[in-house]
């Protein structure tokens, strides 16, 4: 295990036990704030998810993509109003990009409230079009088990992050509904496919993830994640056996007003064999304003430790909410996303489209934002 270091110019990402949480918690608690604030991404290891369920959604998650490719364009993300379903980018879909995988993203299984007049975010709940029981036996249900396993990982886990910045354990729920069934985190299993040239291309470009926290499953053994450290170099992240990689998304990022700062990450298309990967992306409640984070008061003890990081950093300017901090969350998530996909927009959200697109529909090459991911 590499120990946690407040060090700025690390190599390596640290493993944090999660068994140290029951056992020894101040220890678990210093080393979490440690990476969270100083690093940004951690695998956490010894995590409650059980052994079988993490083998199985190894073994049956790629499968999706071995279907036919009729089959994966019936159930295509351009058919669902709650933007999920099978996607390809194979650069062309990407502003200036190259980028190139497969990736067949879900929620939880949730019957969609939203009727006519209400607000339109909340056709962002919602069940996505699977693969039928003929055309791959199972998956749905082994993939919504393994969901459900880090879903509630991920409420533990969020108390644990609000106890290690000196909250009260609750302290970060506010931004999420009391009422679970109105949440909808997001899953995403990915396929990058390996580069027939000697030259590797881009998996996923520089970016960041919107979400609040995202929980990564490395599925295959490729070292093409790569993290950059607060210095600016790209670290590698190999898979590590039993672990999550878990990394800090924007919407965290805005809530704890810049202590715990998006980390900036990629993927290189892998040379050889396919990697394949499976991302579960958290998110606050659609009826939350970010902005109501300037309640949250940070002890001095976590302020130093941001002050001296940034100040290492060379990036000292005072944390601002902007304009949209004040909207609701799912006013903005789902402008974001119609901005992504102008097709969905045109044909599930038409008021919205004309607002977005007064002249129409852009041309397919310039929908795509590169350097953020939903
Ligand atoms: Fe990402």
């Amino acid at each position: 295990m590499v120990a946690p270091t407040s060090s700025l110019d690390y190599n390596e990402i640290p493993v944090i036990d999660w068994q140290l949480s029951e056992t020894d918690k101040p220890t678990f608690l210093r080393q979490l704030r440690d990476a969270m604030i100083n690093i940004g991404f951690l695998y956490l290891g010894n995590h409650p998810v059980p052994k079988e369920v993490i083998e199985e959604v190894k073994r049956v998650a790629p499968t999706v993509f071995d279907l036919p490719q009729e089959i994966k364009d019936s159930i295509d993300m351009s058919t669902c109003m709650h933007f999920h379903g099978y996607l390809k980018w194979d650069g062309s879909n990407v502003k200036d990009g190259k980028d190139t995988r497969e990736q067949f993203n879900f929620g939880g299984d949730r019957v969609c409230k939203w009727k006519e007049g209400e607000p339109e975010y909340l056709k962002l709940h919602g069940t996505g079009p699977w693969p039928t029981e003929e055309q791959l036996p199972g998956y749905k249900e082994v993939m919504l088990r393994y969901y459900k396993h880090v879903e509630d990982l991920s409420f533990k886990f969020t108390q644990l992050v609000s106890e290690s910045l000196g909250l009260k354990p609750d302290e970060l729920d506010q931004f999420f509904d009391p009422d679970h069934d109105n949440l909808q985190p997001r899953c995403k299993v990915l396929r990058y496919p390996g580069s027939t040239t000697e030259t590797p291309g881009s998996g996923i470009g520089a970016h960041v993830d919107g979400s609040f926290l995202t929980y990564l499953l490395q599925v295959t053994d490729h070292r093409t994640l790569e993290v950059k450290n607060l210095s600016g170099e790209w670290i590698p992240v190999p898979p590590k056996e039993g672990t999550f990689v878990i990394n800090l998304g924007k919407t965290l990022e805005k809530v704890t007003q810049r202590v715990l700062p998006a980390t900036p990450h990629r993927v290189i298309s892998p040379t050889g064999p396919p990697r394949y990967s499976i991302a579960f992306f958290s998110s606050v409640g659609t009826d939350v304003r970010l902005a109501d984070a300037a309640k949250l008061k940070f002890p001095q003890e976590i302020l130093e430790m941001k002050a001296a990081r940034d100040k290492k950093l060379g990036n000292e300017t005072e944390f601002q909410f902007v304009p949209k901090d004040y909207e609701l969350a799912g006013d903005v998530v789902l402008a974001r996303k119609l901005h992504s996909h102008a097709d969905i927009a045109e044909k599930f959200y038409p008021a919205l489209f004309s607002k977005i697109y007064p002249n129409g529909p852009p041309e397919k090459k310039k929908t795509g934002k590169k350097n953020y991911q939903e």
